[in-house]
C-alpha cells in the first residue's frame, strides 16, 4: 500500500505475524525510466529478511515497463505485480486502473515485465465502472499466462465505499479454472485476518491466496498464523516450512494457543505499544536511506494507541509531536500498562 508498506511498516508487520508474501508499494517505471531513484523515493528499498519480496510497479508505457522490472530483477526481488487497480486520478492518467480500459497496454505491459525473467502477477479490479464488466477483463489478464491474479472485488468507480463482491468469487473461480488452470487466484478486498481470509477460502474452494489491505490498520497482527494449521490453510498459504509461531512483540515468555483463541485474542494494550517502540526505531533505523517525514509516521499512531481509556488524547497529543524522541516520551509511562 502506498505511503503504508514500506521497508520500515514491512517489517513491522513482519513482527507482529508475518504474511507469506510481501508486496512493496507501488512504483511507478516511466518516472524512474526519466528521473531515476528520486522518482520512487524509496519504494524498492528492501532488506534481504523479507521473503518472498514482489515488487509492485505501474505504468503505462510497456518500454518503460520493461526497463523497470528488468531493474527489479537486479535488485533482487522475487516477482513483478502489476498494478492496474488503483484508482486515483495520478494514477489513471496512464496506469493503474486506466488499464481496464485499455487492454491492449495491458497485455502489453505484462509481455514487457515478462522480459525481466521475473515471475509476472496482476492486481486489478472487477471493471471500470460496471461490476458485469469483470468476465471480458479478467478473461483478456488470465489469457497472458501470469503466475498470479489478485482480484481486488470491486470496480474502479466503487472505490471502496461498497462491500467487496464475495458472491462473484465461485464464477471467477470457473473462469480462471477453464482459461488459466495454471494461474493462481489471489482475493482482496475487505478481508479482515488470516482465519477470515481462510475462511472465505474454505467458503469458495479454488481460491488460492488471501490479500489483506486495509485490515493492518485496525490490527497490525492480522497475518499472525494460528498454532495448529488446518490442511486448508496449508494448501491456501503454499506453507512449507514447519509451522511456528511469531513471538508477539515486546513478548517476554512463549505460549501456545489454539486457532479459536487466536482469531478472538484481543491484542493487549502493551503489545501495541512494544510494536509501536519498535516502529519508531525501524524509522529511525531507515531514515537516513528513506529519507521520509516524520509526518509520514503520524497515520500509523491510530494502530497503536487505540481501546483503552485517553486514547483519543494521547492521539491527539501525538499529533503535535515533530520528532520520534517526542513520541517516545508521549507514550514512556503507558508503556508497561
Ligand atoms: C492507503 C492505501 C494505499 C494503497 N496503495 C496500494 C498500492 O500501492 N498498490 C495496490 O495494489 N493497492 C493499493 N491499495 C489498495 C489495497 O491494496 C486494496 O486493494 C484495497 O484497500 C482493498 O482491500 P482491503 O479491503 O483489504 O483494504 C491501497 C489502499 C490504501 C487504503
Amino acid at each position: 500500500m502506498e505511503a503504508v508498506t514500506d521497508v520500515v511498516f514491512r517489517h513491522v508487520v513482519k513482527q507482529a505475524g508475518a504474511p507469506d508474501i510481501f508486496f512493496t508499494e507501488f512504483a511507478n517505471a516511466t518516472g524512474w525510466v526519466h528521473a531515476g531513484d528520486k522518482a520512487i523515493a524509496g519504494r524498492l528499498i528492501k532488506t534481504d529478511d523479507e521473503q518472498p519480496l514482489i515488487a509492485q510497479i505501474w505504468g503505462g508505457e510497456p518500454g518503460d515497463m520493461e526497463a523497470f522490472a528488468k531493474h527489479c530483477a537486479e535488485l533482487g526481488f522475487n516477482g513483478i505485480d502489476i498494478n492496474m487497480g488503483c484508482p486515483a486520478k495520478s494514477a489513471i492518467k496512464s496506469g493503474g486502473a486506466a488499464l481496464i480500459r485499455r487492454p491492449d497496454i495491458a497485455i502489453a505491459a505484462i509481455d514487457a515485465a515478462k522480459k525481466s525473467g521475473l515471475p509476472v502477477s496482476v492486481k486489478t479490479r472487477l471493471g471500470y465502472t460496471y461490476v458485469d464488466e469483470w468476465r471480458e477483463w479478467l478473461t483478456t489478464i488470465l489469457q497472458q499466462d501470469i503466475v498470479n491474479l489478485t482480484i481486488h472485488l470491486r470496480t474502479k468507480k466503487e472505490m471502496s465505499k461498497v462491500a467487496a463482491h464475495y458472491e462473484l468469487i465461485d464464477e471467477i473461480v470457473k473462469l480462471r479454472d477453464e482459461i488459466a488452470p495454471q494461474t493462481l487466484l489471489t482475493i482482496n478486498g475487505d478481508i479482515r485476518d488470516r482465519e477470515h481470509g481462510l475462511e472465505i477460502a474454505r467458503k469458495h474452494p479454488g481460491v488460492n491466496g488471501i490479500m489483506i489491505g486495509r485490515g493492518v490498520f485496525s490490527d497490525p497482527f492480522c497475518f499472525r498464523r494460528a498454532i495448529e494449521l488446518s490442511s486448508v490453510e496449508e494448501a491456501v498459504t503454499g506453507a512449507s516450512s514447519p509451522v511456528s509461531r511469531t513471538p508477539r512483540a515486546g513478548e517476554a515468555t512463549r505460549k501456545e494457543y489454539s486457532e479459536t483463541e487466536y482469531s478472538s485474542t484481543i491484542h493487549h494494550k502493551s503489545e501495541l505499544i512494544a510494536l509501536l517502540h519498535y516502529h519508531l526505531d525501524l524509522f529511525d533505523h531507515y531514515q537516513p536511506t528513506l529519507g521520509r517525514p516524520f509526518e509520514t509516521l503520524k497515520r500509523f499512531f491510530k494502530i497503536y494507541i487505540r481501546d483503552f481509556d485517553g486514547a483519543k488524547e494521547l492521539r491527539e497529543k501525538l499529533m503535535h509531536t515533530t520528532t520520534t524522541d517526542e513520541v517516545r516520551l508521549a507514550i514512556a509511562n503507558i508503556r508497561d500498562l
